[in-house]
């Protein structure tokens, strides 16, 4: 067993039962640093209240949602997107209650293998998959799974919108032979 942090959730890997448990990060500290800077600005927070008014609250409040419930939603959305669509790039999402996720275990990529990104932008154009290029050129996001491509991070909307259009075709066309590990 070992943890692996991401972006918004640390996950526990459990090799020997094949599973991974997805943990939402819940990051009270800067929600706390958030409050501390509207307590002692009060006039400042007021003036962006009134400026911003037509917007939501919950919209205005972002550096509060965003610490808090990032994890929380991507492992929601992670699970329905499996559940809804079942695409064969997905590694499958067994269970979901926000919280945690569990998710079929899938050895994943070095960050620094080479090859990975030009073959992807080879296979769905530039213009398909730039707009999550961050997500899509760290294959430490995927897995070869019986020598397939299998993505392992898809809670993101931005990210299943590409999966759901160029899924498929990135399923069937990307060649893992063609990678190279790092060394
Ligand atoms: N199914 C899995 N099997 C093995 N390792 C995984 C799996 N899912 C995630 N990981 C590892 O955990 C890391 C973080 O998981 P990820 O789903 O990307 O979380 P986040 O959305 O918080 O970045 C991944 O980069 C990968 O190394
Ligand atoms: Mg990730």
């Amino acid at each position: 067993m070992y943890f692996v942090k991401g972006k918004t959730r640390i996950v526990i890997v459990l090799q020997e039962w094949g599973i991974v448990i997805k943990l939402a990060k819940i990051r009270l500290w800067p929600v706390l640093r958030h409050i501390k800077r509207i307590l002692r600005h009060p006039s400042d927070t007021l003036e962006y209240i009134r400026i911003e008014r037509r917007t939501k609250w919950w919209y205005w409040s972002s550096s509060i949602k965003q610490p808090l419930l990032a994890g929380l939603m991507e492992n929601w959305c992670e699970f329905r997107f499996y559940r809804k669509t079942r695409l064969k790039i997905l590694q499958p999402t067994f269970f979901s209650v926000g919280l945690f996720n569990i998710q079929k275990y899938a050895e994943p990529l070095d960050p620094n293998t080479e090859g990975f990104w030009v073959q992807l932008i080879r296979i769905v154009s530039w213009s398909r998959i730039g707009f999550d290029h961050h997500h899509f050129s760290n294959p430490a996001n995927f897995a070869i799974a019986e020598n397939k491509l299998v993505a392992l991070d898809y809670g993101n909307p931005r990210t299943t919108k590409i999966l759901f259009r160029c899924g498929d075709k990135i399923h069937d066309q990307f060649d893992p032979s063609k990678i190279i590990p790092a060394r």
